[in-house]
């Protein structure tokens, strides 16, 4: 699966996030990939368009942060592309596999074994060591705990050591730590992080940003990451600016300080950016 299979292209060009690309090429391979994806939230005058029509694809082993004044519909964005919510309308594809239309019970199949998340919260079992925090993807998926698996993802992200501790007896970056071995240990799809660093400091929040880096370019890894921080968004291949439920801009490669000037620049002119690149 996506992870384990080592980037096919390269994240360069803008040819890897088609906006505007009608429907899927065959022999196409992204890692996600969303067409005329909308969410609204209730009915008639009262309704919210949390996303008006989204059209992007991704690229296996590509790193994309996704910034947007509060309310723009990342966190939306992030559910529908996850599975974890469905849009009123469009379709979404991970690995190529759709996963509009499907069961709960597919739905659910599909996310423990494609899929990985790193939350701001970590969401780590109190109750369980480290190590079985890890292995808990595959004991959900119904599979063998593999602790190999677990001790190599375990020393990669630097706890070799740690795999008999509770997670309430490590640091908040080293939670963060655990919770980026147990998205990983799956070989996922894609990885979804929502403000994976919003709880920590800026060292350990660099720290863990460069597990994630890592994790794209040493693994192959397919990184989605919802944050606030320009700093963050730096680490990426790309940055989508979402507004209104759109994609209204986006910048490859950027700098921390590119990227803060255009958050502004959309934070005080929403409208003019509105659709640009949608
Ligand atoms: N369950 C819901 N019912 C009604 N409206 C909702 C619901 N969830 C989100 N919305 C609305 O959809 C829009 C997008 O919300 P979303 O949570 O995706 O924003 P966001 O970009 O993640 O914001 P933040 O940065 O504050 O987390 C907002 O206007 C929000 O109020
Ligand atoms: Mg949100």
């Amino acid at each position: 699966m996506g992870l384990r299979k080592k980037k096919q292209r390269k994240a360069t060009g803008t040819d890897e996030l088609q906006a505007s690309r009608p429907a899927t090429v065959a022999g196409e391979d992204w890692a996600v990939e969303l067409r005329g994806v909308r969410r609204q939230y209730g009915r008639g005058s009262g309704a919210v368009h949390a996303l008006r029509g989204m059209d992007l694809a991704l690229p296996r082993g590509s790193f994309t942060a996704v910034m947007g004044p509060s309310g723009s519909g990342k966190s939306t964005f992030l559910q529908c592309a996850a599975g974890l919510d469905r849009p009123t309308d469009g379709t979404v594809r991970l690995g190529g596999t759709e996963i509009t239309g499907m069961s709960e019970n597919k739905l659910t199949a599909l996310r423990r074994t494609r899929l990985g998340f790193v939350f701001q919260a970590f969401n780590l079992l109190p109750s369980l060591t480290v190590e079985q925090n890890v292995l808990l993807p595959m004991r959900l998926a119904g599979h063998r705990p593999d602790r190999r698996a677990a001790a190599e993802m375990l020393s990669r992200v630097g706890l070799g050591d740690k795999g008999r501790r509770r997670p309430g007896q490590l640091s908040g970056g080293q939670q963060q730590r655990v919770a980026i071995a147990r998205a990983l240990v799956t070989s996922p799809d894609v990885v979804f992080a929502d403000e994976p660093t919003g709880a920590l400091d800026t060292t350990t929040a660099t720290e863990i940003l460069g597990l994630l880096r890592s994790a794209v370019d040493n693994m192959g890894a397919t990184v989605v990451m919802v944050t606030h921080d320009p700093a963050a968004a730096a680490w990426a291949d790309r940055t989508l600016f979402l507004a209104d439920g759109s994609i209204a801009d986006r910048l490859e490669r950027a700098s921390a300080a590119r990227i803060a000037e255009r958050m502004t620049a959309l934070t005080a002119a929403p409208a003019a950016y509105a659709g640009v690149a949608a």
